[in-house]
């Protein structure tokens, strides 16, 4: 294919790949987009059918070089590697499967000789946060990037409450995927802030275990495996659900409630009735240092209507990767502390790797140079289309 990068094996000394940052499309539309740019511009485009029928047997593979730049002169190179798990393949029946394209896109990292390696969205939630289910990694380490997507979730949250002149500590905050690495993270950060937390996700015994740990802390909590009662009396919620497909309905909200879906793909569902509440899509941070993509994949592989924004989990392996901290700063389930936010949001921003503008499936929801603050119903977008399908 056209003008890409292959995946050979470059361990030693001889190598310069700082980090890979492995991802999957969230749409047949960025799937297309990708396929496009590898077949090269000589090449017309395939028609939608055959990507759907070719996308299963593309193995994982590097598609670009990036380098990214820190705002006190660091900087670093890397790759970006795509599973090509086919965006509605997520769900459970391919987990094997997608197992089996996670440990080839690590293999083809690890082969790259990569110091870091961020698993980006369902990369990590397929081996469960366990890197064991890699293979053998030699001197390349693996990070979730869960805690810099947490950092990003809470500082959204934090920022448009402010914008909108809203009070956290009278707030009640729902958490869809509370159990979740993210969700808990996002728990762990955010419950002493507000009045009362609501925890929801399917497994009962560990919403239990959580309640339990905020509890310790005089956090004020409820736990529920439906929404249904939970959606109407939360002011502020985070859809933050391992979900395959955008499919979260929420229920009946309150009118008003400030609504993060930090899903990759997103959790909400083009057809969930939020009226009157704000919604953003959270847990991405912008690059200000500069970032090149090589083949040019911008606007291909971050699909955001801001420049250099970039899913938080992607960002941490870059983020360590410009301070030489090449550690598995993020692994396993339920260890994301307020500390180790703390301390990755530092990194972050030391580098010049900040909060994304805020926004949501039909624009910016924030005063400034791109946009005003505006209530908006969620009505399907042509991208939206394409996620569904
Ligand atoms: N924005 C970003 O940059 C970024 C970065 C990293 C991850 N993410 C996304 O964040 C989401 C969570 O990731 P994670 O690593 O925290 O996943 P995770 O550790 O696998 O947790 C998933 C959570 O969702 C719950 N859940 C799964 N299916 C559900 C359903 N049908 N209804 C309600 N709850 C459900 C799980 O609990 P039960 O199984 O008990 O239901 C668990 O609480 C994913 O969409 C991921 O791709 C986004």
């Amino acid at each position: 294919m056209g003008d890409s990068v292959a995946c050979v094996a470059r361990r030693g000394p001889a190598s310069e790949v700082d980090f890979a940052l492995i991802g999957h499309q969230e749409s047949w539309r960025a799937a297309a987009d990708v396929l496009a740019v590898l077949r090269g511009p000589e090449r017309t485009p395939l028609p939608d059918d055959e990507i759907k029928d070719l996308l299963p047997w593309i193995p994982p593979r590097a598609v670009c070089h990036l380098n990214v730049g820190s705002i006190v002169g660091a900087k670093a190179r890397g790759l970006y590697i795509d599973s090509f798990i086919p965006p509605d393949r997520l769900e459970a029946a391919y987990v094997h499967e997608n197992i089996a394209r996670v440990r080839g896109a690590a293999a083809c990292a690890i082969n790259t000789g990569a110091k870091i390696v961020s698993l980006g969205g369902f990369s990590s939630i397929l081996i469960e946060g366990n890197f064991d289910q890699l293979p053998e990694r030699h001197d390349t380490a693996f990070t979730t990037g869960n805690t810099l997507t947490v950092a990003f979730i809470v500082q959204g949250i934090k920022k448009l409450c402010a914008l909108e002149g809203r009070n956290l500590q009278r707030s009640t905050l729902l958490i869809v995927g509370a159990t979740g690495d993210v969700g808990s993270g996002c728990a762990h950060c955010l419950a002493p802030m507000v009045k009362r937390v609501l925890l929801s996700a399917r497994n009962v015994e560990r919403l239990r275990r959580l309640a339990a740990e905020l509890q310790a802390q005089g956090v004020q909590v409820e736990i529920a495996t439906s929404l249904q009662r939970f959606s109407a009396e939360a002011d502020l919620v985070i859809c933050a659900a391992s979900l395959a497909s955008p499919s979260l309905l929420l229920g009946q909200i309150a009118p008003g409630a400030l609504v993060c879906d930090a899903g990759y793909p997103k959790n909400l569902s083009p057809r969930a009735e939020l009226l009157g509440a704000t919604v953003f899509f959270g847990g991405l941070g912008q690059i200000t240092g500069g970032l090149r993509f090589a083949p040019d994949f911008h606007g291909i592989l971050n699909r955001h209507p801001f420049p250099d924004v970039v899913h938080g989990c992607l960002l941490e392996g870059m983020a360590l990767a410009l301070e030489g901290r090449f550690e598995p700063f993020s692994q396993g389930r339920g260890s994301i502390t307020r500390e180790r936010v703390e301390e990755m949001e530092a990194i972050a921003a030391r580098h010049g790797i900040c909060l994304a503008p805020l926004y949501n499936a039909d624009g910016p929801v924030e005063d400034g140079p791109h946009g005003q603050t505006e209530k908006q119903p969620m009505q399907e977008t042509a991208g939206q289309k394409w996620i569904r399908e």
